[in-house]
């Protein structure tokens, strides 16, 4: 399918404006955000070759555990195999394409079973049984020829990650910058104690990071609740053209610090850590899927599951450090602080909405970034080199900036 379009090519024609600084860079044409031809170039162009963050390792701890993720049109069943690996699969049954497990399912099994013929895979992926089919072909046969889909995968920091493409690179080289913050907080040791969905979300995948990865509008949107990690505490790392993250650190106004009613935690700081990451919040994302912020007290993770150009599915995950979770007051804690985040969120959300809407009016405009969304225009340049890459294999450039 070819999904260069006039209309994607329009939209691209200009989108060279978007990169480079907060100083140089135009925000991103409105249609990136509606265009729904666009959504089907940037499901090829991005999602279908990019590392996507499909959970953490602490959500398999057993043999034979599963768990069932869509991202867009793709089912996949993350598994942890009779051999202790993790593995990604499509959840596309081999025999007439049902989905064997619907988004959210969780379980331990020994062998998954499609609820259409009760064909039945083992957590490997490979065929284990399929009834009524031997006057088609012996069993061995139809074994032989039928797998559940694997994509590639890779684990950084505790966080499991899977690509559709066979000959992608490898995700851990393009992370240097948030290395020593997975080190930092030990992710691969932490549990994850908490997933919550929130599903048809009216607006594009991209607006949520955006969203997420700048502080500017903490200030006004977030105010009382955000005072204790204000906007101009907020610092910015300069862009390498190979970075796989893009992230920026907002500073508390003192050490120790939570984003609650007084400003003191309620949950357990996560002992190791070094004064500098007791002093601030981390926020990060692993485009497209995963946004993390590294808090003092928690980490938690959003992912970012796109349905179309302007739905996606936010999954919401909180990891902690075992000592934090055995704490007799843990589970009040959590609650208290989920009370608060909720209502952060919340904000988020209509403010999400809002701008969704807003990207399809004909008044809406290229406008210019502020400092403290120096962020916004690093993730134009990590989507763009994406865009770019994808039309070079179709013998297509994207024309210069009218300014360059
Ligand atoms: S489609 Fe799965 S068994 Fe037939
Ligand atoms: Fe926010």
């Amino acid at each position: 399918m070819n999904v260069v379009t006039p209309q994607v090519r329009e939209i691209l024609a200009e989108i060279r404006a978007s990169t480079g600084d907060f100083r140089s860079a135009r925000t991103m044409p409105p249609e990136v955000y509606t265009s729904e031809e666009f959504f089907q170039f940037e499901w090829e162009s991005v999602f279908a070759r990019e590392w996507l963050c499909l959970g953490h390792v602490s959500q398999l701890p057993e043999n034979g555990d599963y768990f069932a993720i869509n991202v867009g049109p793709e089912p996949l069943i993350v598994t942890r195999a009779e051999d202790g690996e993790i593995r990604v699969l499509s959840a596309i049954c081999q025999h007439r394409g049902y989905p064997i497990l619907e988004n959210g399912e969780t379980g331990n099994a020994k062998r998954l079973r499609c609820p259409y013929h009760f064909w039945s895979y083992e957590l490997d992926g490979s065929l284990a049984t399929a009834p009524e089919m031997t006057r088609t072909c012996p069993l061995q046969e139809l074994k032989d020829e039928t797998a559940l889909p694997a994509l590639k995968v890779e684990l950084f920091g505790g966080f499991i990650f899977a690509n559709m493409d066979p000959d992608a690179a490898p995700l851990g080289p393009t992370l240097d910058k948030l290395a020593p913050e997975m080190e930092a907080f030990d992710t691969v040791n932490l549990k994850a104690v908490k997933t919550v969905d929130y599903p048809n979300q009216p607006w594009n995948w991209k607006g949520m990071h955006e969203n997420a990865l700048e502080p500017y509008h903490t200030l006004f949107v977030h105010a009382g609740y955000h005072d204790v990690a204000p906007a101009q505490n907020a610092t910015f790392l300069e862009w390498d053209e190979n970075d796989g993250q893009v992230m920026h650190p907002t500073g508390f106004r003192e050490m120790d610090a939570a984003f609650t009613p007084s400003g003191q935690p309620v949950l357990p700081i996560i002992a190791g850590l070094d004064e500098t990451r007791r002093s601030r919040v981390m926020f990060a994302s692993i485009p497209p899927v995963v946004f993390f912020a590294f808090s003092p007290d928690q980490v938690f993770v959003f992912l970012v599951l796109p349905e179309s150009a302007d739905s996606m599915t936010l999954r919401v995950t909180w990891l902690f450090p075992e000592s934090s979770i055995k704490e007799p007051t843990f589970e009040w804690a959590l609650d208290v602080q989920n009370i608060i985040n909720g209502a952060i969120n919340e904000q988020d959300f209509v403010t999400n909405r809002r701008m969704q809407r807003g990207q399809r009016s004909r008044y809406a405009k290229r406008g210019r970034y502020s400092h403290l969304e120096s962020t916004l225009p690093q993730f134009n340049n990590w989507l763009v080199k994406r865009y770019e890459s994808y039309l070079a294999q179709t013998g297509e450039r994207l024309p210069e900036p009218a300014d360059a």
